[in-house]
């Protein structure tokens, strides 16, 4: 036999039983967000490898060695998408967005592609839906944000499981006031921080902060806080988001480490995470980025948004309150004797036709066979079709859940089952 080709380590086949779940969850996405007035975006897998090394930036490990890169005919260097913010604010830019209303509020779900190490909660092709709200420097739409997401939480019936952490990192003033104290602390400790960090003190000294090195814990346990070093612009913008989260009896945790790992970000940060997963426990990350918008060749346009990894919520979702997602069949058709199988793809396509879900053997099989997949199916009826129901333009139509079965014309079938359910 021919070897079996499997599929690329860290990717996953969502097999029709799980796909179920994530219509369930689409669903609730869809309804979320038409409900906060945010339109969907659907912005190309691929980019140029340029718009994530200037957008996301060098430095950051989703640039410096997750990308998926390829050259193409034109030698053009071309990357699957890591993430969508970049990928959005391009074209918001490219498609002159802010002529059509000041503020852009935008949604997405899509594949993500990250060469990261496989584990549970983590993969190499990946799903995210998002949002980005493009135009507002106000403290209210970084509320709206995370309320947004909260609301989806809500509606899957796992807010209580999930927390919110939040920090600043202020405006780029407040950054490099917090870049010197946070190097002035670690300088005298250089040789004892690892190797990465050692790196990183001169290149973005902040991503020490969330080292999961035992030693780097040690270090910035005691470090300067950035919360200490904002200017009263940023700390005036922070201040009004907690009182707006308050106000709104949305619970937070402020984490004084908490940094994310692309280098857009300014001002409010936020996770959250769930003790449902292992290591990998942030179901949700985001922020404001006020300067990228220009940094990518626009205008300067404030912007917020947030992106949730799909797998990592529905394994909390499984874990903790499981969506209704079962197969919903109305009607299977037995066929009783093969010479009435010339008939059944007609019947069974009228009844589709007028709403029904229906579905029928494709194997001649026996009645018993048959009558056994209409189970596995779970189908809510049953219509059995002999010679003598033929001739006299019947089925006869069995429910499933009373068990009662009546004789019912061909044309009275979508009304008898639809008066009962
Ligand atoms: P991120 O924190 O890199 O942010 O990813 C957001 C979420 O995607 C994570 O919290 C996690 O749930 C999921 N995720 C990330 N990597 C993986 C992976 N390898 N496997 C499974 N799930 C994963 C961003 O991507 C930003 N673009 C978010 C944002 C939008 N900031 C502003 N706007």
């Amino acid at each position: 036999m021919p070897d079996k080709v499997q599929r690329v380590k860290g990717v996953n086949d969502i097999l029709p039983n799980e796909a179920r779940q994530w219509q369930a969850l689409e669903r609730i996405i869809q309804d979320v967000m038409q409900r906060y007035a945010y339109g969907e975006i659907r912005p190309p897998i691929f980019e140029k490898t340029e718009l994530f090394a200037r957008g996301v930036g060098e430095d950051t490990d989703i640039v410096s060695k997750e990308m998926y890169s390829l050259t193409d005919m034109s030698k053009t260097s071309l990357t699957l998408r890591p993430e969508l913010t970049a990928g959005v604010v391009r074209s918001y830019i490219q498609n002159n967005l802010q002529q059509i209303s000041p503020v852009q509020k935008l949604w997405y779900e899509g594949p993500m592609f990250r060469q990261e190490r496989p584990q549970k909660g983590r993969y190499r092709q990946f799903w995210q839906f998002g949002a980005e709200a493009i135009g507002s420097p106000h403290p209210e739409q970084d509320v709206e944000m995370i309320a947004l997401f909260q609301a989806i939480l809500d509606e899957l019936g796992i807010a209580g499981s999930v927390t919110l952490k939040i920090n600043s990192v202020g405006d780029s003033e407040s950054r490099a006031t917090y870049r010197s104290a946070l190097q002035d602390y670690l300088r005298p400790h250089l040789n004892e921080l690892s190797e990465t960090s050692q790196i990183r003190f001169e290149s973005n000294p902040l991503r020490i902060l969330d080292s999961k090195d035992p030693r780097d814990k040690e270090l910035v346990k005691d470090a300067p806080k950035i919360r200490e070093c904002l200017n009263e612009a940023s700390a005036n913008h922070y201040e009004q988001v907690l009182k707006m989260l308050d106000i709104m009896d949305i619970s937070y945790v402020q984490d004084d480490l908490l940094v994310r790992g692309l280098d857009y970000y300014t001002h409010t940060i936020f996770e959250f995470t769930s003790d449902a997963l292992g290591a990998q426990d942030a179901i949700c990350g985001g922020g404001r980025y006020n300067d990228l918008v220009h940094e990518l060749g626009g205008k300067e346009v404030p912007a917020i948004g947030w992106a949730s990894g799909i797998e990592r919520l529905l394994l909390v979702v499984e874990t903790i309150s499981p969506l209704n997602a079962s197969p919903e069949l109305d009607l299977f058709l037995i066929v009783l004797g093969d010479d009435l199988r010339t008939q059944a793809p007609q019947l069974i396509r009228d009844w589709r036709i007028a709403g029904l879900s229906c579905d029928s053997d494709s194997l001649r099989r026996s009645m018993k066979a048959q009558m056994r997949e209409a189970n596995r199916q779970g189908a809510k009826f049953v219509a059995i079709l002999g010679e003598d129901e033929f001739a006299m333009g019947v089925v006869q139509l069995k429910n499933f859940e009373s068990g009662e079965q009546e004789s019912v014309a061909f044309n009275q079938v979508v009304g008898t089952i639809n008066d009962s359910i």
